[in-house]
């Protein structure tokens, strides 16, 4: 599978993320990432479907909704709704990893599932044969601009050495530098926060990024 970027809205004003998404979208970014934080699975609250269902009539990309939420079984439906075509939630989060990833997919939609930091792969070992992605957090989640954990690279070479064709999605510091090194250990979505602020344009962070997805 093609890699692609991912990026996230989570840097921008929250009161712009709109025109920003259509400036993503015009640039040709093929996947949204939304962060949705409740609180208590994380500490911050960032928002929830309904401001998803706000976007998600900008034509082009995939949008995958990454919920750092306790009990995502309880919730996963009304972002299929709002128009995620992909619902990423986190192992931790649930003690029915299995089932949920069943259920999304009869929502018709695909299924991710995240692991933090400080958890290791074996905790997916059992769900990289259904489901479509597997999210490898590179940063604790909860907030953006934060420092990229290099361990968690030996993690993704390890999933990507059980299923050599199912997504790897890194989330967490990603940037011009260490992007490359996450695609040479076998991740093949990148999740683009912060960083794309370091361009003069969200155009050319797209362009230039996805230059280094090639
Ligand atoms: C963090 C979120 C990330 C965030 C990444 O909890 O899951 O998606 O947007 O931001 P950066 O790229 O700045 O680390
Ligand atoms: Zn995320």
């Amino acid at each position: 599978m093609k890699a692609e970027i991912a990026p996230s809205v989570l840097s921008f004003n929250h009161a712009e993320i709109r025109p920003r998404v259509q400036e993503l979208a015009e640039a040709g970014a093929q996947v949204i990432h939304l962060d949705v934080m409740d609180g208590q699975f994380v500490p911050p609250i960032t928002f929830g479907d309904g401001l998803v269902k706000g976007l998600t009539d900008i034509p082009g990309p995939l949008y995958e909704a990454h919920l750092m939420i306790v009990r995502p079984e309880d919730q996963v439906e009304r972002f299929v709704q709002a128009g995620c075509r992909r619902v990423i939630f986190h192992a931790e989060a649930t003690v029915h990893a299995h089932r949920l990833v069943g259920h999304l997919h009869s929502l018709g939609v695909q299924a991710g599932v995240a692991i933090n930091p400080a958890t290791p792969a074996q905790a997916v070992s059992e769900v990289v044969g259904i489901a479509d992605m597997i999210l490898v957090m590179t940063v604790n989640p909860g907030w953006g601009g934060q420092k990229f954990i290099e361990s968690c690279l030996a993690k993704v070479e390890t999933i990507r050495s059980w299923n050599p064709s199912i997504r790897i999605e890194v989330d967490g510091g990603i940037d011009r530098s260490t992007l490359p090194r996450a695609k040479g250990v076998g991740a093949d979505l990148f999740v683009v926060g912060s960083h794309l602020l370091d361009y003069p344009s969200l155009g050319q962070a797209v362009r230039e990024l996805s230059a280094l997805c090639d």
